[in-house]
């Protein structure tokens, strides 16, 4: 049967991908970022994954306000890197793994859950700098990768609560998937920072190291937080955190309901207009 092997967490600024494709990851503004991620791409190597379930959102480059799906996932055996204004990155061809997909369309959507099956589309930062971030620049990725994507643009968002039980629900479907497959389940996107208006810039470091601890041990509580206190407390784009919370629902639970194994922390402050937080967990 296929199993999840590890969860990844991590922040997604377009500005890192556009370091790593100029050749910038040794300026001094980017250097602390890299380090931080080094025992990252080590523990990538060591810990190979058949296929990863990567939750991000999509900037409104493949779902404009035409179509505002709630939460979408990608059946098909590839995603082109999507031109997000300036050309599409320099990146490998994102390959899906369309049985896997299908299943846990078939799974999740049997458990009430309503999720939009996208046959085509192109994938933004928000999934191809986390690939960059833990995998660096190679000639293709090296695993089939199976995107997820949640509407944290337009109100009404979903909440946290029910971005967990979703997880929950594709943990499910990934442990009744009839093939040995180590799984790895990412979430993208956070922490705190807001992009507009005159909090533009706002950070707190406070509330993303608390979230930090909640997300390891206790995702519930992390799924309590409603849209108003993301919005108040970590600025309107903090939202994007609410798909770390599918990728957590989704690892196993622990027969004795220990905590996973927090295997890599990294937090800082800031990269472009983001705090960057990061967690590689393992069951
Ligand atoms: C920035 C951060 C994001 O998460 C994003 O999607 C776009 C821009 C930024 O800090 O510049
Ligand atoms: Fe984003």
């Amino acid at each position: 049967m296929a199993r999840v092997t590890a969860g990844v967490f991590t922040s997604h600024v377009p500005a890192i991908g556009a370091a790593i494709d100029q050749g910038r990851t040794t300026q001094p503004y980017w250097a602390p970022l890299f380090e931080g991620y080094e025992p990252s791409r080590q523990w990538a190597r060591e810990n190979p994954a058949d296929v990863i379930l990567l939750v991000y959102n999509d900037h409104a480059t493949v779902f404009t306000l035409d179509v505002v799906p709630t939460f979408a996932i990608g059946t098909a055996a590839r995603f082109e890197p999507a031109d997000e204004g300036w050309g599409a990155r320099p990146v490998p061809v994102v390959h899906g793994h369309p049985e896997l997909a299908s299943h846990i369309v078939q799974s999740v959507i049997g458990e009430d859950f309503d999720l939009t099956v996208v046959n085509r589309m192109a994938v933004d930062h928000g999934l191809t700098v986390p690939l960059s971030l833990m995998f660096g620049q190679p000639d293709a990725w090296p695993c089939p990768v199976i995107p997820v994507a949640v509407n944290v643009l337009q109100y009404p968002v979903p909440s946290g609560r029910r971005c967990l039980a979703l997880g929950q629900a594709i943990g499910r479907a990934i442990a009744s998937f009839p093939a040995d497959l180590r799984v790895q389940v990412w979430g993208t996107g956070g922490m705190s920072h807001q992009l507009q208006g005159p909090r533009a810039g706002l950070i707190n470091r406070e509330f993303d190291q608390a979230f930090l601890d909640r997300i390891t041990v206790d995702p519930a509580a992390a799924a309590a937080i409603d849209h108003v206190e993301y919005v108040r407390e970590a600025g309107s784009e903090a939202i994007e955190l609410i798909m770390w919370l599918i990728a957590r629902g989704a690892m196993p639970a622990r027969p004795s309901g220990q905590s996973p194994r927090c295997v890599h922390r990294f937090y800082h402050v800031p990269a472009s207009n983001t705090a960057v937080g990061h967690l590689i967990l393992m069951p």
